[in-house]
């Protein structure tokens, strides 16, 4: 899925380094509290897998593609802007898929996803992709929930690909407490593997892989820019 800080470009590397956690350790939950687009989840094999978002319309879009809602194969940017404007007249499974997967970089409404002369078809690459992730999404759990309130989990393999210390923001997010977050981390790693996509992390988590990628963040003014994407373990 189109998805700002999608994990789409990786994926290759990084689910199997998270897939052998889950073998080996031969644990029967796998959990994504920042589940996002879902572009990890959909392609990891786990008795059961639970994404976790705080942005209730993306939830609200992975739920109703799981469930066999089928979005529209065209929506113009008349539609798109009334959407936008206008999002309580319509249902949050075409307020995600609109602020998400017609949107430039996947970030929630930053603007119509066009070319200057017409010659690719956003929206049905959009529903293209869509549609290839649709038989990915089944038996995944999803729910709306900010991290901290997950408190109560043991015996599972935890992958969390927060947003990213100095990115963009995303919508029903504010400010992101980083301090806290590190902390959560080192707690349920008490009782669970947990794993950390970010470029930066303080001490008490080991770097395990890391590869240099091209990013584009938003509509202009991050394009091209490359970072290093790392994966880290609470040791
Ligand atoms: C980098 S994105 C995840 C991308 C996802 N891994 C993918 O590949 O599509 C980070 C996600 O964290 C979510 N988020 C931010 N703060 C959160 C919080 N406090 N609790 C839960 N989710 C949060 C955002 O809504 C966003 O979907």
């Amino acid at each position: 899925m189109h998805y700002m800080g999608s994990k789409n470009k990786i994926a290759k590397e990084l689910i199997p380094i998270i897939q052998d956690y889950i073998d080996k350790s031969g644990v029967g939950i796998y959990i994504e509290p920042f589940v996002g687009g879902a572009n990890v989840i959909d392609k990891i094999r786990c008795e059961r897998r639970i994404g976790y978002d705080v942005e209730p319309y993306i939830i609200s879009l992975l739920t109703a593609l799981r469930d066999g809602w089928v979005p529209p194969e065209t929506i113009s940017e008349a539609e798109y802007r009334d959407v936008k404007a206008r999002k309580e007249n319509y249902p949050p499974e075409l307020v995600g898929y609109c602020g998400y997967q017609l949107s430039y970089g996947g970030k929630f409404f930053d603007c119509y996803r066009r070319d200057k002369i017409g010659k690719r078809d956003y929206c049905r690459e959009a529903y293209n992709l869509t549609a290839k992730q649709v038989p990915n999404l089944q038996g995944i759990e999803f729910a709306v929930k900010d991290y901290r309130e997950l408190t109560d989990i043991s015996g599972a393999v935890i992958y969390c690909d927060p947003p990213y210390r100095g990115a963009g923001k995303y919508t029903a997010v504010g400010g992101f407490d980083y301090d806290y977050f590190y902390n959560w981390c080192i707690k349920m790693a008490a009782k669970n593997t947990v794993l950390v996509s970010e470029r930066w992390m303080p001490e008490g988590f080991k770097e395990i892989w890391h590869k240099p990628v091209k990013i584009c963040l938003d509509s202009g003014r991050s394009a091209g820019l490359e970072k290093t994407e790392k994966l880290f373990e609470v040791v």
